[in-house]
């Protein structure tokens, strides 16, 4: 690295550790706000930034990039990286890394609790009893869909799509996927590769899983949704965008699904005033696949790691780019 520290903007308190790790190394801006930072101030941090530790929040678009000569390193605190325009990134020779690996569990934990919430039908049960409504026990009470035996169709059987069905295993389900996957995912988890229309129609629970890109976006519309049991629980713990909102209120409201369980919404976070939210069959939770104390810190070393690579011109330990090395 030259002499002079390297200019850092990291676009939220990350945990203290990583912090630690990119201060002993470069001169440090942090926007210390739960709230991300204004467009206006982002471009201004990035115009004297070497690097940037952006959350999936932040929008590094061309006209960031453009803002941003002396930008070397981007090092995205998430797995996902549709907030990164990659081929303007690219461009530029700009690396931009990620950080998966050490959330998998963790978000997958979080899909399969909303799975189980959601059949269950545990946040109205709760509002239930606070609200005064038990009186007793009744055949017909607050019934929810079976999950032992039942189909669970994944979208997307990447890492976190597989450690979904070790959880599912547990409770006898049968697994249908479709899109990406490897040939040893599929070997131990024992899914089905199927066409969209088949996991629609045989799947009792589906768990979104794929990245968000031109392939996924709005993938599921009021068509697939139409497709779905009438039985069904949609889950994505993914991205919001991989649904499309407007269609999945309508079949929530009309009864084409059972319900929905919604880690990750479009767009988010919704307005307090949004109709998703005034619905008993939907739960909405705030995009919190990640959020344990451990993964966050893991994800805060991985993207200090990758941001101190990137400054100093090696190649990062995980780079969503790699055609940057070629150059
Ligand atoms: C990610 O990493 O992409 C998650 O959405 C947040 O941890």
């Amino acid at each position: 690295m030259p002499d002079s520290k390297p200019r850092v903007f990291i676009t939220r308190t990350i945990p203290e550790k990583a912090l630690k790790m990119i201060a002993a190394a470069c001169e440090v801006i942090v926007w210390d706000a739960e709230t991300p930072p204004p467009r206006p101030k982002l471009l201004d941090e990035l115009a004297l930034a070497d690097g940037v530790v952006s959350m999936l929040t932040e929008k590094i678009d061309r006209e960031a990039l453009d803002a941003a000569p002396k930008l070397r390193i981007i090092s995205n605190y998430a797995v996902g990286y549709d907030n990164v325009d990659i081929e303007a990134a690219s461009e530029r020779d700009i690396p931009v890394g990620n950080t998966p690996g050490v959330l998998t569990e963790t978000t997958a934990d979080q899909a399969f609790m909303l799975l189980l919430a959601a059949a269950r039908r545990l946040p109205e049960s709760i509002k239930y009893v606070k609200e005064g409504q038990w009186q007793t026990w009744f055949p017909l009470q607050m019934l929810g869909q079976e999950v032992s035996g039942a189909t669970l169709g994944i979208i997307g059987l990447g890492r976190i799509g597989y450690a979904m069905t070790k959880r599912a295993k547990g409770f006898g389900m049968k697994f249908l996927y479709h899109g990406g996957s490897t040939i040893e995912y599929v070997e131990r988890s024992g899914a089905k590769k199927v066409d969209l229309e088949t996991l629609l129609t045989q799947s009792d629970f589906i768990s979104i899983h794929a990245p968000l890109n031109d392939d996924t976006r709005g993938m599921i519309g009021a068509e697939e949704l139409k497709l779905m049991k009438n039985t069904a629980i949609l889950i994505n713990t993914a991205r919001g965008g991989v649904i499309q909102t407007d269609a999945l209120l309508h079949a929530l409201k009309n009864n084409i699904i059972a319900s929905a369980a919604l880690d990750v919404t479009d767009p988010e976070p919704l307005p307090s005033d949004h109709p998703l939210l005034a619905l008993d069959n939907c739960i909405v939770v705030p995009h919190l696949g990640s959020a344990t104390h451990q993964t966050r810190e893991r994800m805060g070393e991985i993207a200090a790691e990758n941001l101190l690579l990137g400054l100093r011109g090696e190649h990062l330990t995980h780079c969503v780019n790699p055609q940057v090395y070629q150059n």
